[in-house]
């Protein structure tokens, strides 16, 4: 029987992120809202799970992420359901659904789950921030899709970034491609790895995204997609790389990413990390999907988007030595040895004005109270003591910085952190004022109350 004392771990493949660390997902986080939100993304937020259909028609159950990959049980209701394995099957599912009007741009940043041997830089949990444009198929929506992830990728500092990019058809040019694709593995079928040597006539460009040296050894000279394109594919793909060059964003164009995921059509791209190692390198991709909406019972909708794979991410700073961030340290840490009501007062007045704030808990001796204080990394510490609260004063103490403490009234603390504070003069600035109008509204609002107070809640 099972040891029920054991200490219960976290699944293999999967990982807690704990703070400090998790400060750098929260300014990753922060930093891709902002720049998707200055390009008129909107978030999205979806399901973890759904109907497994969703992910066979959109992704493709020929595809490894469906076949090999994809969590999929009956829940207790008998249902055909699937933890996502990608982000973008659900946010088409849901412009399906709701049909917002077009081009509607999306932002996510979500889980994916897929069954894979886990090893580093593959995880059977991973995270992506990504974006879907449905909507349109100008290739300059292409081109901003893709600077918005080298534009990221440039502002995290990474220096070794490659980008790849491809087309691959559409459904009236493909079907040549695919035709002189398989006749040319017809004749290189001993050759495959053992695994595409029985696959590869259903699903002939799965060979092309193989990455052992036999399947790679094989493609180097199969006919290239590019030279199959019809005159708006390759009018589409002309456009795209004039737009790339025109922002100065390189690449190499490669005909044999083909992705792994079956929804591409016309753009595909991926962004490797030259800093990590090969199998687990691509730290963002994505593409045209323009028959994904179709094919989940939607009306003919084209669109792109992209996916980055935020430990991979984290994996190519840590790298190249770039992103450290400092976890934000509290301007200061309240000792009070007084019982605890002074700490509560002075910790709830401090933090509704903006300032971070800390205290001890459980009554602990002014000793350990310091101690803890000084590894908090709080720039100053607080202290109320028997004398401090008899004399309706506190005693400040610089912790990081050589200097005389000073006993400040009680009632000009805040203003005199406020002074000292980590944040800018403007940040405080606006944080004083959001609070003196929430305090002035609160005033005007408790004087209505007071002076009418049948008015509360009365449309005007
Ligand atoms: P994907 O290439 O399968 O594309 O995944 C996107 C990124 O997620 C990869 O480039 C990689 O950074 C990360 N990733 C994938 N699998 C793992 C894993 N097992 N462990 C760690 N990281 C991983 C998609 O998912 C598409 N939905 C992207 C897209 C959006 N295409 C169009 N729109």
């Amino acid at each position: 029987m099972a040891d029920q004392s054991a200490p219960l771990r976290a699944p293999a493949g999967t990982h807690d992120v704990l703070w400090p660390e998790s400060a750098r997902w929260e300014r990753l986080v922060a930093e891709f809202a902002r720049r998707a939100q200055l390009g008129g993304f909107g978030l999205v937020v979806n399901p973890m799970f759904e109907d497994a259909q969703l992910f066979r028609r959109g992704i493709g159950d020929e595809s490894d992420v469906v076949r090999k990959e994809m969590y999929e049980f009956a829940d207790r209701g008998g249902r055909d359901v699937a933890l996502r394995p990608e982000g973008t099957a659900s946010v088409v599912r849901a412009f399906v659904q709701h049909r917002p009007p077009v081009p509607w741009k999306a932002w996510y940043v979500t889980p994916a789950f897929r069954y894979e041997r886990p090893q580093a830089g593959r995880y059977k949990q991973h995270h992506q921030l990504g974006v879907e444009v449905l909507g349109t198929d100008d290739p300059d929506v292409d081109v901003e899709v893709v600077a918005l992830a080298a534009d990221l990728y440039a502002w995290l500092g990474l220096r070794r970034v490659e980008l790849a990019l491809n087309s691959m058809g559409c459904a009236q040019c493909r079907p040549a491609y695919v035709a002189a694709l398989t006749a040319y593995l017809d004749e290189h079928r001993d050759e495959l790895r053992d695994e595409h040597r029985e696959r590869y006539r259903t699903n002939p460009l799965r060979v092309l995204d193989c990455k052992s040296p036999e399947c790679r050894a094989v493609t180097e000279g199969a006919p290239r997609i590019t030279d199959y394109l019809d005159e708006a594919c390759a009018a589409h793909l002309t456009r795209v790389r004039a737009g790339l060059d025109e922002l100065a964003i390189s690449y190499r164009l490669e005909p044999r990413l083909v992705r792994g995921l079956d929804y591409y059509t016309r753009t595909t791209f991926e962004f490797s990390a030259g800093s990590l190692t090969s199998a687990q390198n691509a730290i963002g991709g994505g593409g045209r999907y323009d028959g994904l909406a179709e094919a989940v019972g939607g009306p003919p909708t084209p669109g792109i988007g992209f996916g980055i794979g935020i430990e991979r991410l984290l994996l190519a700073c840590d790298a190249e030595g770039v992103f450290p961030v400092d976890p934000p340290l509290p301007d200061a840490f309240v000792v009070d040895v007084t019982g605890g009501a002074a700490a509560r007062a002075l910790c709830g007045e401090l933090r509704r004005a903006g300032l971070g704030v800390v205290r001890a808990y459980d009554g602990r001796s002014l000793k350990a109270q310091l101690k803890q204080a000084d590894r908090s990394g709080a720039r100053y510490a607080l202290i109320v003591g028997p004398e401090e609260l008899a004399g309706n004063v506190v005693t400040a103490r610089p912790l990081r910085a050589e200097g005389p403490q000073e006993t400040v009234p009680r009632a000009s603390v805040l203003q005199w952190l406020a002074a000292r504070s980590s944040l800018t003069e403007t940040e405080h600035l606006q944080e004083t004022e959001h609070l003196q109008e929430t305090e002035h509204l609160q005033e005007t609002e408790h004087l209505q109350e007071t002076e009418h107070p049948q008015s509360k809640g009365t449309p005007r």
